[in-house]
């Protein structure tokens, strides 16, 4: 039996969670559903965006589904203190694009590796009286252990090269340690070729080259903004899902928020949030059901016979859903 934390959250959140466990409540596995409360409503219920039973169930059960909330302006970030707590080191965005969909470049398929600890987001920022300074931390630690990670992965679904994206000719110091990290772990990877680009060059080679890359491994600014660059090469927030991933913990979630815009309307696309439950019962090792529903979601957005607004179609988050539960039958 898996013991899985469920926090909604706010908005298209409390949609998009639903149509996950109807999915999950289709497919013969034994979960219990522990739900917990963050974001928004919680803050408005509780004064805290994320209350500490909340953060006890996510490190107690064996993987925590969170759907999106909606930030409280001065609070803290319920997502960034699940990330700390759980000491969730890598934040793992699969890249994809899918036929039948408005995929700005097809045929894309790397992934990106994120550290999600420390770097620039480590927020250690001081103010002086006409300067603000903030504090960069790379480890020798945590740049191997989601080097680690990338190689790892890379191993698993055959991919063959890792890539490190620093800045090692400006930032010696920092991203010389991540790199030179980087290489240290390659070499127990004979089979992968390892090779570095520099975040600028990065940049422009995900809108030129694309498809030469495999796995991409990065500190946690340059992950944050490579990962939302290349989401806008496959087009559209609604199929973009993403794990948080620790030794001990996972997290998934979609990559999108709780779009207050088309809330509450029951048309918000919940494939991403289904992909990210995909990644969930990978992390599970439940690799066969994990393969049978993402082939059914790229069969469903392949057919595009049901299409929910943000696709072009008209219909509805729960047909979109029965749609994949049918293709999951069909199996
Ligand atoms: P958003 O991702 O909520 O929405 C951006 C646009 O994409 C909107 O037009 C929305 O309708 C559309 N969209 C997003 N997900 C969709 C889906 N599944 N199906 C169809 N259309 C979809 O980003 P926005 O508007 O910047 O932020 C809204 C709130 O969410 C803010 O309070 C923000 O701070 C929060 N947020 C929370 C995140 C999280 O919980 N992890 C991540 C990003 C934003
Ligand atoms: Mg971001």
């Amino acid at each position: 039996m898996y013991n899985i934390t469920t926090i909604a959250g706010d908005g298209i959140g409390k949609e998009v969670i639903n149509a996950g466990i109807a999915i999950l409540d289709h497919l013969d596995l034994n979960i219990n559903y522990i739900e917990a409360e963050a974001g928004l409503e919680t803050f408005e219920k509780t004064g805290t965006t994320i209350p500490e039973e909340t953060v006890k169930s996510a490190k107690k059960s064996d993987a925590t589904l969170f759907g999106a909330i909606t930030s409280v302006a001065g609070e803290k970030s319920p997502i960034l203190r699940l990330r700390k707590s759980l000491d969730l080191y890598c934040n793992l965005r699969p890249v994809k694009s899918f036929n039948g969909t408005k995929s700005i470049k097809p045929n894309i398929d790397f992934l990106i590796i994120r550290e999600n600890t420390e770097g620039l987001y480590c927020q250690v920022e001081s103010l002086y009286e006409n300067e603000a300074i903030a504090q960069r931390q790379i480890t020798r630690k945590a740049s191997e252990r989601i080097s680690k990670f990338g190689f790892e992965i890379a191993k698993k679904y055959n991919k063959k090269s890792v890539s490190c994206i620093h800045k090692a000719n400006v930032l010696k110091l920092t991203d010389g340690l991540f790199k030179e990290s980087f290489y240290k772990i390659a070499k127990n990877y004979p089979d992968i070729n390892a090779n570095d680009y520099y975040v600028d060059a990065m940049a422009m080679f995900l809108v030129t080259k694309p498809k030469e890359f495999d796995v991409i491994v990065t500190t946690n600014l340059f992950g944050d903004i490579l990962s939302d660059e290349a989401a806008g090469l496959v087009g559209g927030l609604g199929l973009l899902p993403s794990g948080n991933i620790g030794d001990k913990n996972g997290l998934f979630e979609p990559v999108h928020g709780s779009a207050p815009d088309i809330a509450g309307k029951n048309i918000s696309n919940p494939v991403a949030t289904i992909l990210s439950i995909a990644m969930m019962l990978d992390f599970l090792k439940e690799e066969y059901v994990a393969n049978k529903i993402q082939i059914a979601v790229e069969n469903v957005l392949k057919h595009g016979k049901i299409q929910t607004p943000d696709l072009g179609g008209t219909n509805k988050t729960n047909e979109m859903t029965t749609e994949i539960i049918k293709e999951l039958d069909n199996l």
